[in-house]
């Protein structure tokens, strides 16, 4: 369809308010610069992919077919695309397309310029993935669970998409998809969709392989388009909610996600019906480089969740709540970013306060809060203060660079301010309404602005300053009205800190309640001088090397490290070579090249051996750290 004067970047939308100076209107001015797109032309509203997946070429290849929307008299619709093969770009009914591909930059990739003729609706462009794409890894056998078969899988946030799917690869420029994925015939293929076929159908002529289905037919930002491929079983936890991984570990995820459907109940109550549908998580093999990624419908999780105790949930929580703040409402570009993963923060926060309670809730705080300070500090040392802002400027830079806790909790921290202003009552209706108010939109920081300004502030200027709202937005550090979160249960914690530091024997603390949360504050909140005898002792009475708990595990390990507590070393190997999760790997590394003369050197020998299995992504920012 020809839209005339097409002038928005959001669909669907509120057409009055859009025209004129409504939060949509000034999002739709954004420009992202981290896309070639020229949405205002031409823009990509649907895509249907046909993929065959080669396990020994390493590769994706076939065709993505992008029905557009065009300004009337449109000449070119231009793509985003990165360490792709197009192979040839043709209209509909197959006729080849002239198209140019402009120059690669390291962040950006390329621009895939293709001219339309006169009124085109879709163009195809049949292409392959190459070698060195940020978005696939490839995993042979042994990087499984199950050593048997091989598996892939996807990671399309921020700006990774455009290296297996050639779209406009931008958050504000929503698109539906649908997908054939074909796979060798004993592999199973999911993606962030409806899952049309899931035992797969049969390829005429093909008996190796199997062919699997997909349909997304609302809207997503095309970060948020993903796909797996391996030996994958499924296990129902409750009507809507279910859990994937690979047939070697199902027994083991379901048991550590049974809470599923009560986590989905309970984030409907608080900010409306959960509008995708079905609710699943996908548990991916151990190098997957996040800890969770919210993929529509399926989240992706790493298994460093798995700690067989359930106790590692609320990283669930987060990934479900960005089923609203992130997915349905949605960061228009990657300076906004604390639009999706502030609230997600927040909104998690109030999930596990639902259903586990306060003092649960409340540890949880800290610890996030604890975090930001850690990275809020490094960020000054590192002479990146501009990355303390909730609204930065990246032009020219990598939205991965800003990957810090910062866009998280200082964005959480801000929500609460307001939470505690107005009270829970009213920030809830606000939160409620907007979500609804946006739905399926792309919103900017000043869109936001001007919705808050609106529906909570009143246009109330005094109310605004008081709050500090510019300064929480755009200024650098934490504005004095933080809200320190408190825990007493963490309190106690500090008790036991205190005996031990006072020489205390550890055998003789009171650790009988400590859950994860309680470890992770003990191990880092230890005093700095502690003697290599005292971390032993540590370890003896806690057996924190044979940890089984990722976070604790971690903890420990830092501590390990800081210390030159070389007995932790082999756990450390093991944990650096095991998994590959960048929130665990690079601070460790880190942590080792800070002790000159002891760590590099071991850093430097571990990471030979563990980089070959880490994941792009994981592997460009250790990189950075290990040298
Ligand atoms: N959306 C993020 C993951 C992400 C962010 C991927 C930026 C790529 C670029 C996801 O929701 C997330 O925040 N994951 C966290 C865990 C969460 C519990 C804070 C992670 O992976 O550590
Ligand atoms: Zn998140």
């Amino acid at each position: 369809m020809a839209v005339a004067g097409l002038s928005l970047v959001t669909s669907g939308c509120n057409r009055r308010e859009a025209a004129d100076t409504g939060p949509l209107a000034i999002a739709a001015r954004t420009a992202d610069d981290h896309s070639y797109a020229r949405p205002q032309e031409a823009r990509v509203r649907h895509i249907d992919l046909d993929l065959t997946a080669d396990f020994t070429a390493h590769q994706l290849k076939g065709t993505a077919s992008l029905m557009l929307e065009t300004e009337a008299n449109a000449k070119q619709v231009v793509l985003d695309v990165k360490d792709l093969g197009v192979e040839k770009v043709t209209d509909a009914s197959g006729a080849p397309l002239k198209y140019a591909l402009g120059k690669a930059d390291p962040m950006m990739g390329q621009s895939l310029t293709v001219e339309l003729p006169q009124g085109a609706q879709k163009i195809v462009v049949r292409y392959h993935t190459e070698k060195g794409g940020t978005a696939l890894q490839w995993l042979d056998p042994q990087q499984t669970a199950g050593k048997q078969k091989p598996f892939l899988f996807s990671q399309g946030e921020e700006i990774n998409t455009r290296t297996w799917i050639p779209t406009q690869d931008s958050p504000a420029i929503r698109q539906t998809y649908s997908a054939r994925i074909t796979v060798p015939s004993d592999l199973v293929a999911v993606m962030s969709a409806k899952r049309l076929t899931p035992d797969g159908e049969a390829v005429p002529g093909h008996a190796s392989q199997r062919t699997f289905r997909f349909d997304m037919d609302q809207p997503v930002a095309p970060y948020l388009i993903a796909l797996a491929i391996g030996d994958i079983g499924f296990k129902e936890e409750g009507k809507n909610t279910g859990v994937y991984a690979e047939k070697a570990m199902l027994d083991k995820a379901a048991y550590e996600f049974a809470d599923l459907e009560q986590m989905l109940d309970a984030a409907g109550k608080l900010y409306g019906p959960y509008k995708w549908g079905r609710y699943d998580v996908l548990v991916l093999p151990p190098s997957f480089p996040y800890g969770g990624m919210e993929n529509p419908t399926l989240t992706f999780a790493t298994p460093t969740v798995l700690a067989g105790d359930r106790s590692l949930v609320s990283l669930v929580a987060h990934e479900l709540a960005h089923s609203w703040s992130g997915n349905l409402v949605t960061n228009a570009t990657w300076e906004d970013f604390w639009l999706n993963e502030g609230f997600t923060v927040y909104f998690e926060s109030r999930i596990m306060e639902q259903v586990y309670g306060k003092d649960r809730a409340d540890m949880l705080k800290v610890l996030g809060y604890n975090d930001l300070l850690t990275d809020m500090k490094q960020l000054e040392a590192d002479g990146h203060p501009e990355f303390t802002k909730l609204h930065p400027d990246l032009k020219g830079i990598n939205p991965d660079d800003y990957f810090t806790d910062v866009p998280y909790e200082k964005g959480a921290a801000f929500l609460r301010v307001l939470e505690q202003r107005f009270g829970r009552k009213k920030f809830d209706a606000y939160l409620k309404g907007y979500f609804s108010r946006y739905a399926f939109q792309s919103m900017t920081t000043e869109a936001f602005l001007a919705d808050l300004r609106q529906h909570l502030l009143h246009n109330d200027g005094d109310l605004e300053k008081e709050l500090k709202v510019h300064d929480w937005i755009y200024g650098t550090g934490l504005p004095d009205n933080i809200i320190v979160p408190k825990s007493p249960l963490l309190d106690q914690v500090s008790a036991e800190i205190s005996a031990f530091a006072a020489g205390g024997d550890p055998k003789a603390l009171d650790v009988k309640d400590f859950g994860y949360p309680q470890w992770v504050y003990f191990l880092s909140h230890l005093p700095d001088n502690l003697t290599l005898d005292r971390i032993a002792a540590l370890d003896s009475a806690f057996d924190f090397t044979h940890s089984h708990n990722s976070e604790i595990e971690f903890a420990w390990l830092m501590l390990a490290v800081q210390h030159h507590y070389t007995p932790a070393l082999p756990t450390l190997r093991d944990f650096l070579t095991s998994q590959g999760r960048g929130k665990f790997c690079t601070p460790l590394y880190r942590a080792l090249m800070q002790q000159p003369g002891w760590g590099p050197d071991l850093a430097r020998r571990i990471y030979a051996e563990a980089r070959p299995g880490y994941h792009e992504l994981t592997r460009a920012a250790v990189d950075k750290v290990v040298k």
